[in-house]
């Protein structure tokens, strides 16, 4: 007799081709039978291609037979990408990847002022100084705060062919709203309106090639958050969470937001973790553990905990994030150790 659960665990050893996460915990898994020898798997991609459909098959009948006790195997991978997904690397890819950048990656929060765009601009530049070529594009409209959190505020240049060519801010290239509004006037967007800056964004803006565009969403996990998601062709997104706001359930709504539009969720980040007072004392203000926890229960990945470090605040008000300005330190270690999770995600 051959246990559901074995073939389950045997196929966590199969991983999504171009990912570093197993094709169980990505949900591909659909069906399983087994009886007298025999396993039979059925796994459905939503988007993917023949190409990764024909690489998953393959090594899931690999591990399977090894198997004890299973003399024959099939598995059937259907994959909807009839019209296979531009780059078919992500599995839930449907949106046309963008010519040029590697991996789009998402920063969402569930409620404002948990320090999304602080991580957002550390992760930047931490995967810029761990040897990347990245992006960073401001989505929150109504408050911009890439600008002054990379210390930029010159407009974009217009090149020859008519794009918007990113000022660079510590190697990474950057868009965001602010740059292209005057003063601190207050800006009324319809929702049309934000989809089409956005889009632009996208599209008019000339990024080059980049192994990672970060894109720092509005907080919060409803409509104008979830279109976001449509409108930028994603392979990844990232929730930052307080320890506390982790265990409220807000956590969950930025996992079904992604799922909802089909994102991979590549982890889950804790921040203000906890403070150390100058005599060493650790005291966890918001609680400690929430994010790893919530992680746990609804298998995602964990990528870290970022402290409370005056050093990180005074980084964004003056426009050097601190994984620029001390690497070496601890807070700069702490957003180091999350941009190195980050990438590993992706294999
Ligand atoms: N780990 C940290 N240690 C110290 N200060 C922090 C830390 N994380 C964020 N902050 C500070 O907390 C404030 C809020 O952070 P941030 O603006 O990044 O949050 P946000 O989630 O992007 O907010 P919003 O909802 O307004 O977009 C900022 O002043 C930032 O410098
Ligand atoms: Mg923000």
């Amino acid at each position: 007799m051959i246990a559901e659960e074995d073939i389950k665990n045997a196929l966590k050893a199969v991983k999504y081709p171009g990912y570093n996460r197993d094709i169980v915990s990505f949900g591909l898994v659909k069906e399983i039978a087994a009886g007298k020898g025999a396993v039979s798997v059925l796994m459905k991609l939503t988007g993917g291609n023949a190409e990764v459909a024909r690489q998953i098959k393959t090594e899931s009948e690999g591990v399977l037979r090894a198997l004890p006790g299973v003399a024959s195997v099939f598995v059937d991978v259907t994959h909807d990408g009839a019209a296979p997904a531009a780059g078919g690397r992500s599995p839930w890819a449907q949106q046309n990847k963008l010519p040029g950048i590697r991996r789009a990656v998402a920063v969402a929060s569930g409620k404002g002022g948990v320090g999304k765009s602080t991580v957002s601009v550390n992760l930047a530049c931490g995967l810029q100084h761990l040897g990347a070529k990245v992006g960073l594009l401001d989505c929150d409209i109504y408050g911009p705060s890439i600008p002054l959190m990379m210390g930029v505020h010159q407009k974009p240049t217009i090149s020859d062919d008519e794009k918007m060519v990113p000022p660079t801010g510590h190697s990474v290239k950057l868009m965001s709203m602010g740059f292209l509004l005057d003063g601190d006037q207050p800006v009324i967007w319809r929702g049309p309106m934000i989809m089409k800056t956005i889009q632009q964004f996208i599209t008019a803006v000339e990024w080059g090639e980049l192994d990672y565009l970060l894109v720092d969403l509005p907080p919060g996990t409803g409509d104008a958050q979830l279109s976001l998601c449509q409108t930028v062709p994603l392979d990844g997104g990232v929730i930052v969470t307080t320890p506390q706001e982790a265990s409220l359930g807000v956590v969950r709504k930025g996992i079904a937001m992604f799922q909802k539009v089909n994102v991979p969720i590549l982890g889950i980040v804790e921040n203000m973790s906890y403070y150390v007072t100058p005599s060493g004392e650790r005291v966890e203000i918001f609680g400690h553990g929430g994010g790893q926890a919530e992680a746990k229960r609804q298998n995602v990945p964990f990528l870290g905990e970022v402290p409370i470090f005056v050093e990180i605040r005074e980084g964004g008000d003056s426009g050097t994030p601190v994984v620029v300005s001390a690497p070496g330190q601890p807070a700069g270690q702490a957003m180091l150790r999350i941009a190195e999770a980050l990438r590993q995600q992706f294999g």
